[in-house]
């Protein structure tokens, strides 16, 4: 299915996103509870404090299970830590119960990953599969999504539903889900901003197989880019529509 690609101002871009996850949250927990797999990086900060002040209303945080796609292998207390930013920014603000946190934590990579893999077989248990209700992710400049890059072998890994990879940038080691667990997810947005974002989106939007995120094959794709990230997007596949009809 082909992603659908919503485009907001970038002023409008922490609440646009703010709102989404509010709705597939309350949607999620009228039928039982939410399954919330969340994006790493920078671009998801900011949402992360909003939600943490809360501007929208209280959200159902006994029924909601908090996992992350991907961590670097820093202290949590580090600003790289992606589990340590959203409890900071968001999750310890609003008293998410420890026992609904499942970050990539531990005193090793190994034990870090078992934890978070024994967690999802327990949503697999009661699902079927490892899947989130709603998945967020961003995409990185070389097309790479959670801590999955462009030719590591974690691609491939259609058994294990967690890997540990090497960035080529700073924090070197990460841990992240594999693309079968991101695959199962319910809906799977991208969080996707700034100019320098719009080759990397073009190609995604083109579905460039060399764009690590198009492997992403969730029921439902939505990608939310704010304008600088977008601006061309339309045009180019307006044009491209275009060029086929010529063909
Ligand atoms: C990470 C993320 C990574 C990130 C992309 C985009 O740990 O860095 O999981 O996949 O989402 O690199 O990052 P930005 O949002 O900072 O551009």
């Amino acid at each position: 299915m082909k992603p659908q690609l919503i485009t907001v101002a970038p002023s409008e871009f922490t609440r646009a996103a703010a709102r989404l996850l509010r709705r597939e949250v309350l949607e999620a927990c009228a039928k039982g509870d939410a399954h919330l797999m969340l994006s790493g990086g920078n671009t998801p900060l900011a949402l992360y404090a909003l939600l943490g002040d809360d501007p929208l209303g209280e959200l159902p945080y006994g029924k909601m299970e908090v996992f992350f796609g991907d961590e670097r292998w820093v202290p949590p207390p580090s600003k790289d830590s992606n589990g340590g930013e959203a409890l900071r920014l968001w999750l310890i603000k609003r008293q998410l119960p420890p026992s609904h946190f499942h970050p990539f934590f531990g005193d090793s990579p190994d034990e870090a990953r078992t934890k978070v893999e024994a967690a999802l077989a327990d949503v697999a248990g009661a699902r079927g599969e490892p899947a989130m209700d709603l998945t967020l992710l961003g995409i990185g400049d070389d097309g790479h999504t959670a801590s999955l890059f462009p030719g590591s072998p974690a691609l491939d890994e259609q058994s294990s539903w967690t890997a540990e990879t090497r960035s080529p940038k700073p924090p070197l080691v990460r841990l992240t889900v594999t693309l079968p667990v991101l695959s199962a997810s319910r809906h799977v947005v991208f969080l996707v901003r700034g100019t320098a974002k719009h080759e990397i989106l073009s190609r995604f939007m083109d579905n460039d197989p060399d764009v690590v995120a198009t492997r992403v094959k969730a029921r439902r794709v939505t990608v939310l880019a704010d304008l600088e990230a977008s601006s061309g997007v339309a045009l180019l596949a307006r044009s491209q529509g275009r060029e086929r009809s010529k063909a």
